[in-house]
């Protein structure tokens, strides 16, 4: 996947004002630092310098990341819905708000897919609020004219705005254990409609998933994407569930990052939610009532394997983790399963 072309000239305008030596020296400590002290919430990127570095290292991967995680979500709605989902019809999105919007990344992809009236970020550095400005000057009108909205998302309580689609990536992890349920509450109280959480796609990002998953369903919420299902998620503790992208690198990113690759593959884990209950409620095992929700059958969460006449699924669903071989016996599905990809969603015939 590649990042649009306006995003990229929003970077190269950056660059251009820039000693590119410099911002790769930024780019290795800011790294270093979001190694080292996420997750206890404190300040990660401290001055400009540093939010342009953010902006040319993680922008495409954060992109790629949401845009992906959005697309299942769209694709998920309109298995439900029909094909108006996330169009003006069923269920629309005319606004969205971003928390912790960073340079504002999630919202260049999310703006990609839905076609929105308003658009509200909220950051609390001012150092990425101005690089983020400076981003979305570069994108559609909506973007340009996006409120920015200066505060802190862990106090509990909304940001004084709605909006029908809430987006929050790669913040949770930053967050204080303590302080990411007042987090949750805020995405929930903001979101008029919908909700889309993105983690980075390892261990820890998934146990954050898992949690705001649970969170949102206790307040009744149905889950949309990656789960077709609002029960209890099947994994085991020791796996974890997350998807990738590829996204090509530029020249610059290369350098700035190191290496010479000309693609890297950004790991992410999401939870997608409409506040509505959809579906049949139903009790679960813990007590707690939940939709049974919508759209695919299950979700492939791993590579397919292909193999001579067999391709090898790994799904999740409502039935919980399965392996299933689709033989070219099989011919419908066996064409639907040499297209499937890791991430896909997958309608068992
Ligand atoms: C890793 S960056 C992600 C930025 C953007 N969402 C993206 O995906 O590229 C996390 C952002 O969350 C912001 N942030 C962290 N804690 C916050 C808080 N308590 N309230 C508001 N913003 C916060 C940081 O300043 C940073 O810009």
């Amino acid at each position: 996947m590649n990042i649009p072309f306006e995003m990229q000239e929003a970077i190269e305008k950056l660059i251009e004002e820039r000693s590119i030596s410099k911002i790769r020296d930024c780019v290795s400590s800011v790294c270093e630092r979001y190694n080292n002290e996420s997750g206890r919430g404190k300040t990660l990127v401290k001055n400009e310098e540093e939010a342009v570095s953010y902006a040319i290292s993680r922008m495409p991967g954060t992109f790629g990341a949401v845009k992906s995680t959005i697309k299942a979500f769209k694709e998920a709605l309109e298995g439900h819905f029909g094909n108006d989902a996330g169009g003006e019809t069923e269920i629309g999105f005319q606004s969205l708000a971003d928390i912790g919007s960073g340079t504002g990344a999630a919202v260049w992809a999310a703006a990609s897919e839905f076609d929105f009236e308003k658009i509200t970020c909220f950051e609390r550095e001012s150092s990425m609020i101005e690089i983020g400005k400076h981003m979305l000057s570069y994108g559609e009108d909506v973007m340009k004219n996006a409120e920015w909205v200066q505060g802190d998302a862990v106090k509990g309580k909304d940001g004084g705005f709605k909006a029908d689609l809430v987006t929050a990536s790669y913040i949770m992890n930053e967050l204080k254990q303590e302080d990411r349920n007042g987090f949750l509450k805020m995405l929930w109280d903001t979101a008029e409609k919908a909700i889309i959480l993105i983690e980075p796609g390892t261990k820890a990002g998934f146990q954050n998933v898992l949690s705001a998953r649970e969170f949102f369903v206790k307040n009744g919420a149905s889950v949309v994407a990656p789960c077709t299902f609002s029960t209890e998620c099947p994994l085991t503790k020791d796996d974890w569930c997350h998807f990738s992208c590829r996204m090509q690198r530029s020249r610059v990113q290369k350098f700035v990052k190191g290496g010479d690759a000309p693609y890297e593959d950004e790991k992410f884990s999401y939870i997608a939610v409409l506040k509505t209950c959809l579906g049949e409620e139903i009790s679960g095992t813990d007590g707690m009532k939940r939709t049974n929700c919508i759209g695919n059958d299950a979700r492939i969460i791993r590579h397919p394997i292909t193999n001579k006449g067999c391709i090898e699924l790994k799904l999740c669903s409502e039935r919980g983790i399965e392996d299933v071989k689709v033989t070219s016996r099989d011919k419908a599905q066996f064409k639907a399963a040499r297209k499937a990809e890791w991430g896909d969603g997958w309608w068992t015939t």
